[in-house]
């Protein structure tokens, strides 16, 4: 017996869809950006060059925990003597979140297994277990990938309190550059994108049957629905806010381009 869309519960129609609007666009938008974003970050995360320009480092490489250049590890180098870039110890935990996010989950199945390409659309695949069995079964960690993404968030959190340090040259004392503002926006929009995560919002409102009795857990609870509502525009923003935070650094520590100092 067909299952899905050719089920016998489903109405019977020969078209894959009725829909006469550009549904393809979203899709087509998501595939064309995710895969941009993968191929830049694939290639930086490998190449372990131009992450650090003091006071400056690039968020796919912090913390810097193996072998890095001179003033970019504030963690130690626990990891020294590792063969590959130092961005590939720690990118598990922030792709890993990524990649399990609910937000995510939806647009790349749609983007790129077509599972559904869109609402009323059907799908190519003749059957359907959705997130049931292995390996999409494994999605499920992705509420420990947020506490890991928590961990990070202060990291980078804390890069940005060391970016208003001086740049070479500078005395000592609190400065500020373009950089600087560029990882400010970047980390506001990394904590908007984590803490508006439904993992985050069942951690703080779920398994309570009285609201009443946990005053504190509900009124977090319904800041991080204001955020959760907006999950998809903070998961956007910060996948480009990260992107463009590193190829600051990137062209700053190259020396391409001079960082404009503020003050
Ligand atoms: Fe998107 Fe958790 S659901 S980060």
């Amino acid at each position: 017996m067909e299952a899905g869309v050719g089920g016998p519960t489903r109405a019977e129609i020969g078209d894959r869809t009725l829909r006469n609007d550009r549904w393809w666009l979203t899709p087509l938008i998501t595939f064309t950006v995710f895969s941009a974003f993968v191929v830049y970050a694939t290639f930086r995360a490998f190449w372990g060059k131009y992450y650090f320009s003091e006071p400056y480092l690039s968020p796919f490489y912090s913390p810097c925990l193996s072998d890095c250049v001179e003033g970019a590890s504030d963690f130690g180098q626990p990891f020294k003597g590792f063969p590959l870039s130092a961005a590939l110890i720690i990118l598990v935990f922030p792709l890993g979140f990524r990649m399990t996010c609910y937000y995510y989950r939806k647009s790349y199945y749609r983007a790129f297994w077509l599972s559904p390409p869109a609402c009323g659309v059907a799908e190519p695949h003749g059957s359907y277990s959705g997130e049931t069995r292995f390996p999409l079964l494994i999605q499920n960690v992705h509420r420990w990938f947020w506490y890991a993404a928590v961990v990070v968030g202060l990291i980078l959190t804390y890069d940005v309190f060391l970016a208003f340090g001086p740049a070479e040259g500078e005395s000592d004392g609190i400065h500020m550059g373009l950089g600087t503002l560029i990882l400010l926006i970047n980390v506001v929009f990394i904590w908007l994108y984590t803490l508006g995560c439904h993992s985050c919002r069942h951690i703080m409102g779920g398994r309570l049957r009285h609201f009443s009795k946990h005053p504190v857990r509900y009124k977090l609870w319904t800041w991080i629905s204001k955020l959760n509502g907006n999950h998809a525009r903070y998961a956007w923003l910060s996948l480009f806010s990260v992107a463009l935070a590193d190829f600051y650094v990137w062209m700053v520590a190259a020396g391409h381009f001079t960082d404009p100092r503020f003050f």
